[in-house]
């Protein structure tokens, strides 16, 4: 057959490209030269004491009509489950520096009614005091039932270096040992709890105390070295930057690993916590549905690898071993006010599929810098922000973002693959004038012999052929999914429901190379096994 001849017929068979038509990016991945693994914690969730996220969205109650396991939301645990949760990141959130632990154990009707720091926040004559039923015992207990790791955010702000030390003794120390392990045990869970996992304070910059950088230096050496080391490896995790800010604030960076320097290595920090919400920059000139707040959505969610990048360089320049890692335990899409669930569901706001390429764009980059990420959550799972469940009484829905981190969940403990992107950017209009964005971005990975490639197409107009090529590899078998939507600003809602959820998409293996066609303002997963 002539060469003409057979391009005609390989187009022809391959759904999307039009016999002669060139495909639109061409993907370079090398399978042969797979990185670093892709942690799985990377794929964590954020719950914090506001709002509509513990309270109904969580914990229900045992009395509840509404199907739970020992008061938790059934439903919820199970569809953590299913995803492969791997950790969750409580009890805060600014709320964290205000809480004090002793509240929350003990016999739920005794427990005191305490004051919540965003009380002040809700509509007046709306009650947020916090009833401390979901306590301690009843977050490990969520954890145990979705197989999740808990990672618990201490007070710093208003709490001391001896309350840090009780309740990592509660939590860890074996019965026979200390007294709080015995106390652990009458509240009804002899077996330790093993919290491996420990945030030392929360944006102690701003709510969790309005420090200095080389202010709170000072008081993470004080916590750090007061962690009882005898029954429970340490993974401690600093508060970090807010990436949202105008600068970056690189200026935390420097000034808090200052502050440690010279002080020894064993309070040295494992894990560094950067924040990075992405909010509407020009919320004043468009409306929600706007292509300009689309764009400028997502180009600022591009930017987290930019952030990324100069911490990561800051850091470097105190600890050139590399023995801190960022831990990016609150990042989301925050939009502004307008589609509550309700009035005290305080930062609940509706699942639509642009935060979910957002969050895939935003998986992609960690997957990207599998080296640098030791741990990430999501702001926050459930009615609170960028959520991937909205929940209210005995309604419940997913939003499209669940259905990122389900298709996302092969990466999770795979090995990184190199990726090459040849793709031109696009230009588009964010408000003052155009910005790049990639016009497919994506990350892959390898376990055993099945290689993940996910894709997210930004684009409001045009759909993107792909031609992936594998070097020193041969693909024999391709699935994949897809996330879209005919209308991009579609929602999951509770009284709808899921107008948004993954449909199958068509990829064709010829040569050991595969193509597909991601249609616009999509997420793809390819899943393909290789020979
Ligand atoms: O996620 C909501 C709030 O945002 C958190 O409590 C705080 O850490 C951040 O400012």
């Amino acid at each position: 057959m002539k060469r003409r001849a057979f391009l005609k017929s390989v187009a022809a068979a391959i759904p999307g490209l039009v016999p002669g038509q060139a495909p639109d990016a061409e993907i370079v991945l090398r399978p042969a030269e797979p990185g670093p693994e892709i942690s799985r914690h990377i794929y964590g969730q954020f719950i914090e004491h506001l709002g509509g996220v513990i309270y109904d969205g969580i914990w229900v109650g045992p009395g509840s009509k509404i199907p739970n396991v020992d008061g938790l939301r059934k439903q919820f645990v199970d569809d953590m489950k299913r995803i492969g949760t791997p950790n969750f990141r409580w009890p805060g959130g600014c709320f964290a520096d205000g809480y004090h632990w002793r509240d929350g154990i003990g016999p739920r009707e005794r427990r005191p009614r305490t004051y919540n720091f965003w009380q002040a926040r809700v509509p007046k004559g709306v009650d947020h005091t916090e009833t401390n039923h979901f306590g301690t015992h009843e977050f490990i207990r969520l954890c145990r039932l979705a197989g999740a790791e808990p990672y618990i955010a201490a007070n710093v702000g208003s709490g001391t270096p001896a309350e840090f030390q009780d309740w990592v003794l509660y939590c860890n120390a074996p019965v026979g040992t200390v007294s709080q392990a015995r106390e652990r045990a009458a509240n009804g869970d002899a077996e330790p709890f093993r919290v491996r996992y420990w945030g030392v304070g929360n944006e102690s910059w701003g709510c969790g105390g309005n420090m200095k950088p080389q202010e709170y230096a000072t008081e993470y050496r004080k916590f750090a070295t007061q962690y009882p080391l005898a029954y429970q490896e340490p993974f401690l995790i600093a508060v970090g930057p807010s990436g949202g800010r105008p600068d970056g604030h690189l200026e935390w960076t420097r000034g808090f690993f200052e502050g440690l320097a010279g002080h020894g290595a064993g309070i040295w920090p494992h894990g560094f916590g950067l924040h990075y919400y992405t909010r509407p920059r020009r919320s004043a000139k468009h409306d929600r549905r706007s292509p300009e707040r689309w764009y400028d959505i997502l180009v600022a969610g591009a930017r987290t690898e930019k952030l990324l990048e100069d911490h990561w360089q800051v850091m470097g320049e105190f600890d050139r071993e590399r023995r801190t890692r960022f831990v990016v335990d609150e990042w989301g899409v925050w939009q502004p006010p307008g589609t509550e669930i309700g009035p005290q569901y305080l930062f609940s706001q509706e699942g639509n599929l642009r935060d979910a390429l957002h969050a895939a764009i935003t998986l992609d980059i960690f997957n990207r810098h599998a080296d640098k990420i030791a741990m990430a959550q999501i702001a926050q799972t459930i009615n609170c922000i960028h959520s991937l469940f909205l929940a209210s009484g005995d309604r419940f829905v997913r939003t499209p973002t669940y259905y990122v981190f389900e298709l996302y969940r092969p990466h999770m403990d795979a090995r990184r693959v190199p990726i090459g992107l040849r793709v031109p950017d696009l230009k588009v209009p964010v408000g003052d004038g155009d910005e790049p964005l990639a016009a497919l971005s994506g990350s892959a990975s390898l376990k055993e012999r099945r290689l993940t490639l996910t894709l997210v197409n930004p684009s409001l107009e045009a759909d993107a052929g792909a031609l992936i090529r594998l070097e020193g590899a041969q693909a024999v078998e391709a699935r994949a999914q897809v996330l879209t939507h005919a209308d991009p600003h579609a929602a999951n809602t509770l009284d709808k429901g899921e107008a948004v959820k993954p449909a199958p998409l068509e990829a064709a293996v010829t040569g050991g190379q595969v193509r597909l066609r991601v249609p616009r303002h999509a997420v793809a997963a390819v899943e393909i096994r290789l020979a």
